[in-house]
């Protein structure tokens, strides 16, 4: 008998890469994070873990800094929006390692929330301990158990992603998502800001996302046509406006970590303010396109491009989907869901851009050159 695989293809399930299989373990890693912290009859969210931001601390918050690097950084920015929405209190995001050093403004009402898929990032717990120093509550929110972030912060909630062993980060970006969606909802709840009825169906909506990812991974092939396409370009652009700005971003990341292509990540009304001078014949673009209320936008956006003779490829909703196939020299159809939880699936296409882009560059798609899982240097 002849088995030709080894033991690390055993690791891998049979996936090809570890980036492949963690991409495929979001659904599962959806439902490990969200498991035991919704209420009987999805009536509200339970956070047992957090100690020192009790319902009545909770209260005393004004303001919110969110901090992280990378990838983590970019969950964040999806963060920000679901806090302000659910809880109407601002709130700014930092790169840790800028966020010591631009002396920012934190008292014992900030409330101050770490990311951390690993836990160990030098510059994240550089951060979070100014802002202990400053007196104000850490939340963590990590993937690992017992790590420094966790240790050192006042409260952690966990995600339960599960090892992520491939630099380019998915499954614990995604369940990131996951947890901020799960705090806005509890932090909107414990003050008030939400009623029963309001959400369950927000909880509805969050527990039918592993299904949706499911669906939606069973098109992937359809990225791997895109990917390759792209994969003969050097630059290409990313657009979108609102929660899809911050999902591009880390769309844009993940193409540069691993496939070595060139991208920005722009917010589709900010294009002609410099930079639809670089749009010329054939420049690849990636428009997201989830948000109801920014569609019409978007698509005036996407013309501008396409008059200039970009490419435009789309990732739109089932509800978009007639109205920007139109438009677009391509589309992607996603599952529809409400517009804030739209990063759980719109991410995934642009994580299968990434890594079949990768694969058509014949790059190592599990080790990217020059780049590290776990960064423990400031
Ligand atoms: C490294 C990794 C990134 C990650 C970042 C933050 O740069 O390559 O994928 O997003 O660190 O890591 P953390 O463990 O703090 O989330």
């Amino acid at each position: 008998i002849v088995v030709d695989w080894d033991a690390l293809t055993a690791e891998k399930d049979g996936f090809d890469h570890f980036m492949l299989k963690e991409i495929y373990e979001q659904p599962k890693a959806y439902r490990d994070t969200m498991r035991g912290r919704m209420l009987d009859g999805l009536e509200g969210v339970k956070l047992p873990e957090l100690k020192v931001l009790t319902p009545e601390r909770l209260k005393e918050i004004r303001n919110v800094h969110i901090i992280a690097c990378g990838t983590a950084y970019h969950a964040g920015l999806v963060g920000r929006t679901l806090i302000e929405r659910a809880v109407k209190i601002p709130v700014e995001n930092d790169v840790a390692s800028e966020y010591r050093y631009r002396d920012p403004i934190i008292t014992p009402e900030t409330l101050v929330i770490v990311v951390s898929q690993s836990g160990e990032t030098a510059d994240t717990l550089a951060a979070l301990r100014e802002a202990k120093r400053c007196g104000a509550p850490v939340l963590a929110i990590t993937n690992v158990v017992g790590s420094s972030v966790a240790r050192e912060a006042d409260d952690t909630i966990v995600t339960w992603a599960g090892p992520e062993i491939a630099v380019a980060s998915t499954k614990a970006y995604t369940s990131q998502l996951i947890a901020f969606m799960l705090f806005s909802l509890y932090w909107a709840q414990v003050t008030g800001r939400a009623d029963t009825a309001q959400l369950r169906h927000e909880l509805a909506a969050m527990e039918a996302l592993p299904e949706q990812v499911e669906k939606l991974l069973e098109q992937a092939t359809e990225m791997k046509r895109v990917a390759e396409d792209m994969a003969k370009h050097d630059n290409l652009f990313f657009i979108g406006r609102g929660v899809d700005h911050a999902v591009v971003q880390e769309g844009s990341l993940k193409l540069k970590e691993i496939s070595y292509i060139h991208s920005e990540a722009y917010a589709a009304g900010e294009l002609k303010h410099g930079t639809l001078a670089l749009i010329e014949d054939d420049v690849p673009v990636i428009a997201l396109l989830t948000q109801p209320a920014l569609i019409e936008k978007m698509v005036s956006n996407i013309k501008e491009v396409k008059a200039r003779g970009g490419v435009v490829y789309a990732i739109t909703d089932e509800a978009h989907a007639e109205l920007v196939g139109k438009e677009t020299d391509g589309v992607f159809v996603i599952p529809t869901t409400l517009p804030h939880l739209s990063p759980a699936l719109s991410v995934v296409p642009l994580q299968l851009i990434a890594y079949y882009a990768s694969l058509a560059r014949g790059n190592d798609v599990d080790k990217p050159r020059n780049l590290a899982k776990s960064v423990t240097v400031e």
